[in-house]
Formats: structure tokens, sequence, C-alpha cells
């Protein structure tokens, strides 16, 4: 029998960013009856198997009324291999146009098996050697550090500052890492309610990005899954709506805003790019030969989930989230309030707890003066029944992090007052044991 050691695999397998989704899903499955409030699933309230039926129904419809296919090509689009940048296209290029504000020429994009694939397909593309680096706002999603360590980029993390990146850190990674011989490459940026901190970049912090972008010769990738969810603030204009020079890299996912089963994403990369033959295409082209032999194409099937949904809702996500967004905002709304009145003297204005106080999104992180590891983590779903995440997984440097941020997106009410309930709990322990030790000394 053969055995291999991780020494002989690729170097990224004995990363903690690799094994991050895995142990959370794990903890989460040793302990089902704790309350979740770690993952950043879509509410499953909603969800109804009838409506895939439905979804796939109108696709076909759409095929055949809208487009004219005869029936034979109708069933070549579902049911065999297809085009390998996707079959749903011109509907995506419709939804940004209606929802964004983003015109694009549908070629630019590329359909992809979540948006994760999509992370995936730009940064394999963007590194070439070892001089390329990647810029990050941190704290960061982890699928992004991961897949990022997968095709060796290393990932300069950049400062979050008051308004969502702080943009002289930005600056200064860039000039730095030029002065190092290095070749920064983009800056990935989740401008809306990110994950995750739940920060959001106001408009004059979007316009200075896009400048800095422009002026030091950067793409910027921009990762967007819960800008519909917006609570009761104003939606800015995304970067892409505002990126008027091929700047922005635009990453899609619709496992909130449709639902996560499908694993249907898209990247809009209308960049252009010349080849060493001296025609010029688009990065989306590119994109595509990686996707050719990654996963050939994203199942048409799962795109004609996404491909109905979007017909029924004439394209346009953000009404069809009405309910949705209504219920995020509520739990929003309530984990803050439940917070405010379990740890009042944080309120009041005592350092020991705080939180910060997202509009919109999926997430809160909670600060406290005591350190929150995985440990901790297994601790509060076996004796408390509360799951949430170590902040500790949003960093790439292995420091100890005091914080944990908690998720709103699949709980009803009377979960989220029991999760907070168990959360003070096990918060209240904590403090008294440092208070404890800090008498012995
Ligand atoms: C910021 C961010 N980007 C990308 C993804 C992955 O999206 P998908 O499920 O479409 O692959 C997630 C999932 O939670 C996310 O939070």
């Amino acid at each position: 029998m053969v055995e291999l050691t991780t020494a002989e695999l690729h170097g990224a397998l004995e990363d903690s960013a690799l094994n991050s989704m895995n142990f959370l899903n794990e903890v989460a499955g040793h302990y089902p009856d704790a309350i979740q409030l770690a993952a950043g699933r879509p509410y499953e309230e909603f969800f109804d198997v009838a409506d895939i039926h439905r979804y796939l129904r109108l696709f076909c419809r759409h095929l055949s009324e809208k487009l004219g296919f005869p029936d034979e090509q109708v069933r070549r689009t579902v049911f065999q291999y297809g085009r390998t940048k996707g079959v749903i296209h011109d509907l995506v290029a419709t939804n940004l146009a209606l929802d964004e504000g983003v015109a694009v020429d549908p070629e630019s994009i590329v359909v992809t098996v979540g948006c994760q694939e999509a992370i995936f397909l730009v940064l394999r593309a963007l590194r070439t050697d070892e001089r390329d680096l990647l810029l990050a706002v941190s704290p960061t999603y982890v699928g992004l550090t991961g897949a990022a360590r997968l095709v060796d980029l290393p990932v300069r993390p950049v400062a979050s500052g008051e308004h969502g990146i702080d943009l002289d850190d930005l600056v200064r990674g860039i000039r730095q890492a030029r002065a190092a011989g290095r070749r920064p490459r983009a800056c990935y940026v989740m401008p809306d309610f990110a994950n995750p901190s739940g920060m959001s970049m106001d408009l004059p912090a979007r316009r200075r990005l896009l400048e800095v972008a422009g002026d030091e010769n950067i793409l910027l990738l921009e990762d967007n899954p819960y800008g519909l969810f917006h609570g009761d603030a104003e939606r800015l204009p995304t970067l892409k709506a505002m990126d008027e020079s091929r700047q922005v890299v635009y990453l899609g996912s619709f496992a909130k805003s449709v639902l996560p089963g499908v694993r249907v994403g898209y990247v809009v990369a209308d960049q252009r790019v010349a080849a060493a033959d001296g025609t010029v295409g688009l990065l989306a082209d590119q994109l595509s030969k990686i996707k050719s032999m990654l996963t050939v194409n994203t199942a048409p099937i799962a795109q004609a989930v996404v491909g109905g949904k979007l017909v029924e809702q004439n394209c346009s996500l953000a009404k069809a989230n009405t309910r949705e967004r209504a219920v995020y905002a509520g739990n929003l709304r309530r984990v803050l309030d439940g917070l405010a009145q379990r740890f009042p003297h944080a309120a009041n204005g005592s350092a020991e707890v705080s939180w910060t106080a997202p509009a919109g999104g999926f997430f809160v992180v909670v600060t406290v003066p005591f350190v929150v590891d995985d440990s901790l983590l297994e601790r509060s779903a076996r004796d408390y029944g509360v799951l949430w995440t170590p902040m500790r997984h949003f960093y790439d440097d292995g420091a100890a992090v005091r914080a944990l941020r908690l998720s709103c997106s699949t709980v009803t009410a009377t979960e989220i007052d029991a999760g907070l309930d168990r959360l003070a709990a096990l918060v209240g322990d904590e403090l008294r044991r440092i208070q404890a030790t800090a008498e012995l000394l």
C-alpha cells in the first residue's frame, strides 16, 4: 500500500486556511443541537422543493418561446455538456443591469460553480510567477485566502480602517511590494457588508479606491454576495457600476439571492487581454480556458434553476429578495439589541465587550477581553450549545484574536434570543475566570 505524507503534497494542504471550512462544519456536525450563529447560510424557511421544478420549466420555456430554440436544442442545452462560459450569461447580464446598474457585454461573464470557483479562476490567471502578490482587506473571507494558497499567491493584508479600506495602507502595501521586486496584481475587496467584518465602504471611499487602483495600476476584485441585503440603508453603487476603465473584476454569487445548493456564481471579467499573436480578447475568455480544465462547465441543470428564477422575476433579484431582506434586517436588529441588553456595561462605554453595528448583511463581530480560539468554540458548542466563528479564521497571520463573528442569517428570533443568552453565559464565565486569575497573581 502506498503511504504518502502531507510533505509530499501541495504545501497549502498543511495550511490552516484550508482546514477552516471543514473544521467549522465538523464542529457544527458534532453538536447538531447547538444554535447556529456561525454559518453564513441563507434563511431556509422560504425554500420549497416545488420551486426547483418550476424554475426548470420556466427556463426551458424561455429557451423555446423567447429564444426560439427547437426541442432538441432545448434538450441539448439542459442535458448536455455545454458552453464553458455558461448558458445563462444573457440573463445574468440583464440582472446586473437591473439590480446593479452595471452594463456589461454578456460575453464578459463566466458562469461558475459558485463564486468560489470564480475567485479561483481569477487568482490562477493572475499568478504568473513568485513575484506576484495579492492584496486583500483584512480580516478577509477565508475562501479567498485558501484559494490564494492553492495557486501559491501570497496575500498582503490591507487594514480596513474606518471606511472599509485604509487607502494609505493599500498604497503603502503596493509600493513596499514593488520596492521589494514584487508585483502587486490586485486588491480583493468587499465594499458591501463584508464577510466577516460587516463593514461597508461609503461613496467617497469607493471613489477614492477606484482612483488609487487607477493611479497604482492594479485590478480590484470586488466580491459582492451580500449587497442585496442592505436593511433599511440606501444601496450604494458597486465599484463595478462606477468602473470607467475596466479596473474592476466583479465576483458574483447566487448562493444568498437564489439558493446555495445550485452552486452557481459568476465573474465579470471585461478586461482586454492581448495574446502573443496580437489578437485582443477578454479576460473572461482566458478564465474560460482555466474553467474548461477545472469543471468543464457549470452544471447546466443548476444554471437552469437560476435561469428560471431570473426569468420568473424578470431578472431582478432585488425585488425577489424583499422578504429575505426584511428577515435579515430584523435578525440583525435583534442581534444588536440583544447584545446591548446582555452586555449593558458595554453599551454604556465599558471596553469589556464591544461589537460592530453594520447596517446590513449577515455578520456582527463581537470583541471580548480574552482569546477566542477553536477550543473555546468547541467548549461553547458542547457546554453552552451555541456556535459562532472565531475571528482568527479570517486573519492570515496565526496571531491570537479576541473576537468572534456572529451570523444572523439562518436563525429564527427565538433562536437568536436563546443563542445570545448562551453566548452571554459563556462570556460571563470567561470574564469571571480572567478576574479570578488576575486576583491570584
Ligand atoms: C465573501 C464571500 N465570497 C464568496 C463566497 C462563496 O460564494 P459561493 O457560495 O457562491 O461559492 C462566500 C460564501 O459565503 C462569501 O462569504
